[in-house]
């Protein structure tokens, strides 16, 4: 290759990467909006009770009132999408994250505190679909990997955001400022998008070629864009001959389905999110005496949170998805077993709140280098073209359906089976995710997505590919 051409090509890239950073920050905000939204319940929910006098129910159903409004804006998510476009259903988004935080904030009963809760959740489930899907048609190949990943980030910062937030509000009780602080971001995302265009893949698809070529030629700073725009034609050709959901139970697909929508299901019912959620409580009846003393530490959780991400990011190309994931389960066994069996023991010197510190972190460690990222990123990679966005909807949904279920019941299962027995249950789940991981997930690392396709049809023995 010709000295001028590489120059040429490497200046494309640094073009073609800019546009791909603002989308990435901005659309990140919706992860971020994600993480915040769901994890600043931990530290309000303390005063919210004590405002409102909650019962163990009320108590979980306000934390539960975000998921259920989640689980059906991931169903709609994906249909409304292709239908009105990414662009729009982004803009829609940003605004419900915004009147929610609001109208949260300012609720006078617990009726309207969770009403406003569930519309919040609609806007997080609407995220989790679209955002993703956002910057994978947005993002040129070479990007698209981190791209993911860092949607997974953005929601760990979020959550940690939202904990030191708690922590500042924490002195006053100020959990209405906690809940209504999310209106900034959501008015930074929407702003962002309101500029950010519509994805050339939709454009082409409901026939807009002109608007789509302007939009490639402005995202990738080049003016001949044609072999891309092709590129898209084709695949979408290659679409239409299906994408519904019967396809999802066509043979072929069967086994990529049970992957994905096991690990939906398991990343979910191996109790991180009673973690997540119910730390400065976790803390409290582990000793823990002061709500900003939990708080604070619950702070850390989420520091560990995040930096965990950020290892399996660079991790994730190298090592595997594999040997992380069974890694990562394997650490979430050994501490769930021992922080189930700490509560079991009494606690006259008060060593077992920093037992239950030391379990409560590595537990979200080993999280978050395998079910945290690799679900998100599995979902993003093992499905047919054809049938990728219905398929990730779907996996989305049953990950949000079964986070619902397990903090609709954490409060109530910790009152009737005690702590420990509860986390020994999360321990017996993190177990049968393990053997799921090693039984049937296929290790995807340096794979094209075609190359993915192919292995489902031919279907060698799932390790086979590990090697
Ligand atoms: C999960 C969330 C969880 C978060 C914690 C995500 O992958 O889907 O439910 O709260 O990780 O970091």
């Amino acid at each position: 290759m010709a000295d001028k051409e590489i120059v040429a090509l490497s200046h494309v890239h640094l073009r073609g990467a800019r546009f791909v950073y603002i989308a990435a920050l901005f659309a990140a905000l919706g992860g971020l909006l994600f993480g915040y939204d769901t994890g600043v319940i931990s530290g309000a929910l303390i005063f919210i009770k004590r405002e409102f006098g909650l019962t163990t129910a009320a108590e979980e159903v306000v934390v539960s009132g975000v998921l259920l409004g989640a689980t059906i804006g991931a169903i709609v998510g994906g249909k409304a999408a292709d239908r009105f476009g990414r662009r729009r259903v982004l803009l829609v988004t940003a605004a419900i994250f915004g009147i929610g935080a609001l109208a949260s904030a300012v609720a006078p009963s617990p009726a309207i505190l969770i009403a406003s809760r569930v519309v919040l959740g609609s806007a997080i489930g609407l995220a989790s679909t679209n955002v993703p899907v956002y910057l994978s048609e947005v993002a040129p190949p070479h990007a698209r990997g981190w791209v993911v990943s860092l949607f997974q980030l953005a929601v760990t910062v979020g959550i940690v955001v939202a904990y030191l937030t708690d922590y500042a509000f924490a002195g006053v009780g100020g959990w209405r400022w906690m809940l209504g602080l999310a209106v900034a971001p959501a008015l930074v995302f929407g702003a962002g998008m309101f500029f950010l265009p519509e994805t050339p893949r939709w454009l082409i698809r409901g026939g807009h070629h002109e608007v789509a070529h302007r939009v490639l030629v402005r995202i990738r700073e080049l003016p001949d864009v044609n072999l891309e725009i092709d590129e898209i034609k084709a695949s979408l050709a290659q679409q239409a001959e299906s994408g519904h959901w019967t396809d999802l139970l066509r043979r072929q697909v069967r086994p990529a389905l049970v992957v994905g929508l096991g690990l939906a299901v398991f990343q979910q019912i191996t109790g991180i999110n009673t973690v997540i959620y119910y730390a400065p409580k976790i803390l409290q009846a582990a000793g823990f005496n002061s709500a900003s003393g939990a708080i604070l530490a619950t702070v850390g959780v989420g520091v560990v949170n995040v930096g965990m991400t950020i290892l399996a990011m660079s991790l994730v190309d190298r090592a595997g998805r594999r040997p992380l994931l069974l890694a990562g389960i394997a650490g979430m066994i050994v501490t769930l077993g021992v922080l189930g069996l700490s509560f079991r023991i009494s606690n006259p010197s008060g060593q077992l709140a920093w037992i239950a510190v030391i379990c409560l972190m590595g537990y979200v460690a080993s999280f978050a280098i395998s079910l945290g990222p690799i679900f998100w990123l599995l979902i993003a990679e093992i499905y047919p073209l054809k049938i990728r966005g219905l398929a990730e909807g779907t996996a989305a949904t049953f990950n949000w359906g079964s986070n619902l279920i397990v903090s609709l019941t954490f409060l109530t299962l910790v009152e009737k089976l005690g702590a420990s027995s509860t986390f020994l249950l999360y321990a017996v789940a993190s177990v049968a995710s393990w053997l799921f991981a090693y039984y049937f997930v296929p290790e995807t690392r340096g794979r094209s997505l075609e190359q993915i396709e192919a292995f489902w049809r031919t279907r060698h023995g799932v390790r086979q590919t590990a090697r």
